[in-house]
């Protein structure tokens, strides 16, 4: 488990409070407030239509587009605000989102979509550093590189939308469900690249309904219920939680021992239910 290192406020990274967000009548957030320190992976659990990807648009700025609004509350970021800024305005403080379901641009090839990723890169120069980082890191990309983007399997367009993020050199990615409908195997290459990424520096906020994978890799989680924190704490507490187990990680608790057909003790030992991949 990741030791969390609290930071002075000063030095904060990403800053929610009280958020609330309406796409026109429809109330999808509301009292949200989360903390991303500076160095961290934070993670965001919760169901479909919970209001992950909304939180994600909120901070990135993105919610416009969506024709959604903050009501109430702010986001800032390295001390600063956020909230009301332009999308372009906080990507170039350094906050970039990867939307969900990998949408890369189809019809492009590989360094094309890349290319365009660098557009958010502060100059050309660190450009050129961040495409050598991202092939570094995908390598499967620089095999690819002529190929069109909409040929890649499922995994590797998600690792394109997350290197396509990272050519604009970000101090913090916002990842909304980065493994969903992969086979186990990719998601699991995907969530070994987030720590990768972290420990290369960049702060990260990642957005889950596969808990388990989320809370491997984040030192904090909250858990999204309905447009509200219903739980957060330290991750570790998080997956020891009866509740997150039952709910999110689909372990029942153990039932007690009960005498089986023969006359011996049949305990039922705890079982992956309803997380799978
Ligand atoms: N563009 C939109 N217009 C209206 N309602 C939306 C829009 N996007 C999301 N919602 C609603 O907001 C709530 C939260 O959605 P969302 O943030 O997409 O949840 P999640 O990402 O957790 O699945 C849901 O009730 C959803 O129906
Ligand atoms: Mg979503």
């Amino acid at each position: 488990m990741d030791v969390h290192d609290p930071r002075p406020p000063g030095d904060s990274g990403l800053v929610v409070r009280d958020l609330a967000v309406s796409y026109g009548p429809v109330l999808a957030l509301r009292g949200v407030s989360l903390d991303v320190p500076r160095g961290s992976v934070v993670a965001v659990l919760g169901g479909n239509g919970a209001g992950k990807s909304t939180l994600l648009r909120a901070v990135s700025g993105t919610l416009r587009f969506h024709r959604g609004g903050i009501t109430a509350g702010e986001v800032g970021f390295g001390g600063t605000r956020l909230s009301g800024a332009a999308t372009s305005a906080v990507v170039a403080r350094g906050v970039v989102q990867v939307p969900e379901g990998r949408r890369v641009f189809a019809r492009m090839t590989v360094e094309e979509n890349l290319r365009a990723g660098a557009l958010g890169a502060p100059d050309r120069r660190s450009a050129a550093e961040a495409r050598e980082s991202v092939l570094a890191l995908f390598p499967v990309l620089a095999e690819r590189a002529g190929q069109r983007a909409g040929l890649l399997s499922g995994g590797e367009q998600q690792m394109l939308a997350i290197g396509r993020a990272l050519m604009a050199g970000p101090r913090m990615l916002l990842l909304d469900e980065p493994t969903l409908g992969l086979a186990p195997m990719m998601a699991a290459r995907i969530a070994d690249t987030v720590r990768e990424i972290n420990a290369r520096g960049t702060t990260v906020l990642l957005v889950e309904q596969n808990a388990a994978m989320a809370l491997s890799l984040a030192s904090h989680a909250y858990v999204l219920e309905v447009g509200e924190v219903v739980l957060s704490g330290p991750a570790a507490e998080l997956a020891a939680s009866d509740e997150v187990r039952r709910r999110y990680l689909g372990i029942e608790d153990p039932v007690p021992v009960v005498p089986g057909a023969a006359g011996s003790p049949v305990a039922a030992r705890p079982a992956l239910a309803r997380w799978s991949a």
